[in-house]
């Protein structure tokens, strides 16, 4: 089997995938640049897992950093999940989140090319289906135009990996959509350890639980949907990592019969409701949460989920883990690590 590198590999979905990968005997490379993400969490892959891997400190939008790494490493695949990630953020901070994603697509790509390495997977987002398509969400649904510059670096990152595989005959992509990852690895090892003030459901829940927020609001209750919140496809990160496997194997299996461009939805397919995520947190935890409902937030979309089934039909994945199990998981490594990783 061939060896994995993870760009952003310390961060939320990199280090689950790197766990998933190591278990599937996978040898894998990670580089971060740690500015979201903590080194523990690549430690803690390790306990795991029982192996070991190597580990760099660098920037994706350091072209000399992966000339290093792809000189000193035999790298059949790229996984690329580096990149800023807070939709709000992004509305403060155009420039910086288009310089550093849409620049880290680039500096892999080239020097992909440089080195001959011939396959990317690469964290997509529902968040390219845009406010004009609606759910469930299909893949050959064309991108509609994003309400914010981090929906936007993934529309042109997404663009940027098409044409390239259209010009490079040597080079194969997948682009993963993710929908909307919460849970943990069931050790409560490894989880969601957001920078600051998170903006993410999941993670303001665990916080107002573990007493780090004082209350969570549910932005909305007046949207056309069946109890008034908004939905959302919400899939365990563990089921999602899963996918990065079996995409890779597809990928990697593929390859030796000429290249590939593939597009897959990653998320269960079942909405649930802002106050049933609520609730079934309550309930599976035993915890009362603080929460009331407030204005809605804007740029939200009433509804969001996919439509799976590409994904089942062509890398035989799918979803396994239940709303219950995500709730659990979340606050079994929250509670766990109270204050991250830092703790
Ligand atoms: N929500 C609250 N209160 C909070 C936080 C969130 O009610 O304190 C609600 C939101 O209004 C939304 C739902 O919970 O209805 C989910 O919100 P998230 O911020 O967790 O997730 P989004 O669906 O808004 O965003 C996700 C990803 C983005 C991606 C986007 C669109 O985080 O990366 O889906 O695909 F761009």
């Amino acid at each position: 089997m061939g060896k994995i590198f993870l760009a952003g590999g310390a961060g939320y979905i990199g280090s689950h995938t790197a766990l998933s990968l190591l278990r599937s005997g996978y040898e894998i490379v990670t580089a971060d640049n740690y500015s979201n993400s903590s080194p523990e969490a690549l430690n803690r892959v390790m306990e795991l897992s029982g192996k070991t891997f190597k580990t760099y400190e660098a920037d994706m939008t350091d072209t000399s950093a992966i000339a290093e790494i792809f000189s000193e490493n035999e790298i059949d695949a790229v996984i690329h999940f580096a990149g800023l990630k807070a939709v709000g953020e992004s509305v403060e901070k155009p420039l910086e989140y288009y310089r550093c994603n849409l620049d880290a697509t680039l500096s892999l790509l080239e020097m992909m090319r440089k080195y001959s390495v011939k396959n990317i997977i690469f964290s997509s987002s529902a968040t390219v289906y845009g406010g004009e398509n609606p759910s469930p969400y299909r893949e050959d649904m064309s991108r509609s135009a994003c309400t914010n510059p981090y929906g936007w670096t993934k529309f042109m990152s997404e663009q940027i990996i098409e044409d390239t595989v259209k010009a490079e005959k040597n080079i194969s992509a997948i682009l993963l959509r993710y929908f909307n990852p919460v849970g943990a690895d069931e050790s409560g090892m490894i989880g969601e350890d957001p920078l600051g003030i998170p903006n993410n459901l999941m993670p303001c829940i665990c916080q107002t639980a573990v007493g780090r927020r004082e209350k969570l609001t549910i932005f909305g209750r007046d949207y056309d949907t069946p109890d008034g919140t908004c939905r959302r496809d919400y899939i365990h990160v563990s089921d999602l990592a899963d996918g990065h496997v079996k995409a890779l194997d597809y990928m990697l299996g593929k390859n030796s019969d000429g290249k590939i461009f593939e597009i897959f939805n990653l998320g269960t397919g079942v909405p649930y409701s802002v106050t049933e995520i609520v609730q079934t947190f309550e309930r599976v935890n035993n915890i009362k949460l603080n929460y009331s409902y407030g204005e809605r937030r804007a740029g939200d979309l009433p509804e969001c989920f996919a439509e799976p089934s590409r994904a089942n039909e062509v890398l035989s994945w799918t979803a396994k883990k239940s709303l219950e199990d995500m709730c659990r998981d979340s606050w079994n490594w929250q509670s766990k690590n109270p204050q991250g990783y830092n703790k």
